[in-house]
């Protein structure tokens, strides 16, 4: 197997007395789109956190691409290739959807926000913007402002503005959460694409089943903040502890 780009070692986290993510090793890979679930409360959230630098852990590691980013900001994770998606927040509500995604690009390329360009470069940013904005659909709705699109559309550029980043590892927390039915396909398309990618490494929270089978490589299972199961998607789900979790008999057989 190729060389992992995400490695979490021991990783743990403790609130006061409780461990909410306990010893978790995992490694993952390139061209591989592991679903994390487990049970409410199971440390899903606090493990992403863990990785994607909000909080930052007791003991143990993360390590992307052999370097220790444990300690490091979230912003310093980004620019390490961790790229996260948060729900909407990453907008500017008042720019046109193409202004948004142009923003990413002009980002990524280091630029932040000098405007003082050779036009040339301009043009290289545009382009790329128009590329990202060609893969999620969006070129209809280029010129309008991201405050004033349907709440699924808006979602749509979210992942937009992350491809926009290019990051190596693409963290999704329930991507279609909130969503109308109508416009959870989308999402669920853009993930596929981005998922195609041999680069790219993609870490999926969800609860929904069938977006589970549609898109897993891998399946890991949380269970009060332990890794409790890891491996191809029909081992995982057949197999007794995690049917014993999901039917919530564990305790009562053990
Ligand atoms: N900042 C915090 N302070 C204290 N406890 C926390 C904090 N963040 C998470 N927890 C606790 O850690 C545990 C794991 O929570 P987490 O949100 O990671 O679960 P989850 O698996 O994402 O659940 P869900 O499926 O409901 O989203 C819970 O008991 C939660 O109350
Ligand atoms: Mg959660």
């Amino acid at each position: 197997m190729s060389t992992p780009s995400l490695v979490t070692q021991d990783l743990t986290i403790r609130f006061g007395g409780h461990v909410a993510v306990n010893q978790v090793s995992c490694a993952f890979h390139p061209g591989e789109l592991t679903v994390i679930v487990g049970p409410n409360g199971a440390g899903k959230t606090t493990y992403f956190n863990l990785i994607s630098g909000q909080l930052t852990a007791t003991s143990g590691s993360v390590t992307k691409d052999g370097t220790d980013i444990t300690r490091m900001s979230p912003s310093a994770r980004a620019r390490h290739g961790i790229g996260r998606a948060f729900q909407l927040t990453n907008l500017f509500p008042q720019l046109t959807v193409l202004e948004n995604i142009r923003l990413a690009v002009q980002a990524r390329a280091g630029d932040g926000w000098r405007m003082l360009r050779p036009v040339s470069s301009f043009r290289g940013l545009t382009a790329k913007a128009e590329h990202y904005l060609e893969a999620t659909r969006l070129t209809p709705l280029a010129h309008q402002k991201a405050a004033n699109l349907p709440h699924g559309d808006q979602r749509k550029l979210e992942v937009a503005l992350l491809m926009a980043m290019e990051p190596d590892i693409y963290m999704f927390d329930e991507p279609t959460a909130g969503m109308s039915l109508d416009h959870a396909p989308d999402v669920l398309d853009l993930i596929h694409q981005i998922k195609a990618d041999p680069t790219k490494t993609v870490l999926l929270v969800e609860h929904k089943m069938d977006v589970v089978r549609a898109l897993a490589d891998r399946i890991i299972v949380l269970h009060n903040g332990e890794l409790l199961a890891d491996g191809p998607p029909a081992e995982v789900m057949g197999s007794q502890i995690v049917r014993d979790v999901y039917l919530g008999t564990s305790e009562g057989a053990a």
